[in-house]
């Protein structure tokens, strides 16, 4: 007997590559069929990054090993930050969200594998060792009591208004002091999904608070200072170990201080007001973010 039968396990289609597009980890791919869709969504935003061009031969053994840590830290920030969207995804059906807002929520899950993916292989280029970050899911605040527009809402703003926001402010400035080609094109394309993943989450935060009036006013203000803390947290988080000398700033880093000023910062300058302009009393941030805290370390 014969049987029309799809070929559900083949081998690896070379479909839908092209002889430009280089996988970022192929290790980390799946050897199935898969991978050429993979490609695909992959290069929605063509960034080559010149991986070739790194500098990194020229550095000292300690300086390697910082550096690896450093991207190894941001692979499993970038990791668990897929789920964070997916989390934020389920909030944002929950609550009946515009479809653009729900698209671009899922996008930005795909954004993040591709980060995952060049801080995997940057790891990689410093430390000479193929490693994934350790497999977790990243928690979001979820209170069942409350009406869904608030849940997705406090999330938003916990996730992208002030997490992503800080992401890109704290990118442009680390961006600014590499001159490595590889880590600048790698932070440069990062930075550059960031900007669009903030940008969801504010034009989310306008559009509830067109619908929702009041009760998402006091929503959204009793969320801030717990948003503010969970991104501090990750500001005051201990660094890996190894001194950030010239050479290890070159190749993308910055010191533990220099992020707490880049915070506090960007909380009195780029947060509060723009919570400020969307009508949410911001109480004591900028005082709690202020110099005390920015100069503590
Ligand atoms: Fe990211
Ligand atoms: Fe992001």
């Amino acid at each position: 007997m014969t049987t029309n039968r799809i070929d559900l396990l083949g081998d690896v289609d070379e479909q839908g590559r092209d002889a430009t597009y280089e996988p970022t980890s192929p290790w980390w791919l799946s050897g199935t069929p898969l991978e050429a869709e993979h490609h695909r969504l992959m290069r929605r935003r063509p960034v080559s990054i010149p991986w070739s061009a790194t500098t990194a031969g020229a550095l000292t053994d300690a300086a390697r090993a910082r550096l690896a840590g450093t991207w190894m830290r941001r692979s499993e920030a970038e990791y668990l930050a897929i789920t964070t969207f997916s989390v934020l995804a389920i909030d944002l059906v929950a609550a009946n969200a515009p479809a653009d807002v729900i698209s671009l929520c899922l996008r930005a899950g795909i954004d993040e594998v591709r980060h995952a993916e060049m801080c995997i292989r940057m790891a990689e280029i410093y430390s000479g060792k193929r490693q994934l970050p350790p497999p977790g899911m990243s928690s979001l605040p979820d209170d069942p009591s409350r009406p869904k527009l608030h849940q997705a809402l406090a999330n938003t703003m916990l996730v992208s208004c002030v997490s992503e926001t800080y992401a890109t402010t704290v990118l442009s400035a680390t961006r600014d002091l590499t001159t490595d080609p590889t880590a600048q094109a790698v932070l440069t394309s990062i930075y550059s999904d960031e900007v669009m993943h903030a940008r969801l989450g504010w034009s989310y935060l306008r559009h509830a608070i067109e619908i929702g009036g009041a009760g998402v006013i006091e929503a959204a203000a009793q969320m801030l200072p717990i948003a503010l803390r969970g991104v501090a947290n990750v500001v005051e988080r201990e660094r890996p170990v190894g001194e950030v000398t010239d050479a290890v700033r070159a190749h993308g880093l910055m010191t533990p201080a220099e992020e707490r000023v880049i915070y506090s910062s960007c909380v009195r300058e780029v947060l509060v007001p723009g919570f400020e302009a969307l009508g949410i009393p911001v109480g004591t941030s900028v005082a709690d973010y202020g110099d005390v805290w920015a100069h503590a370390s």
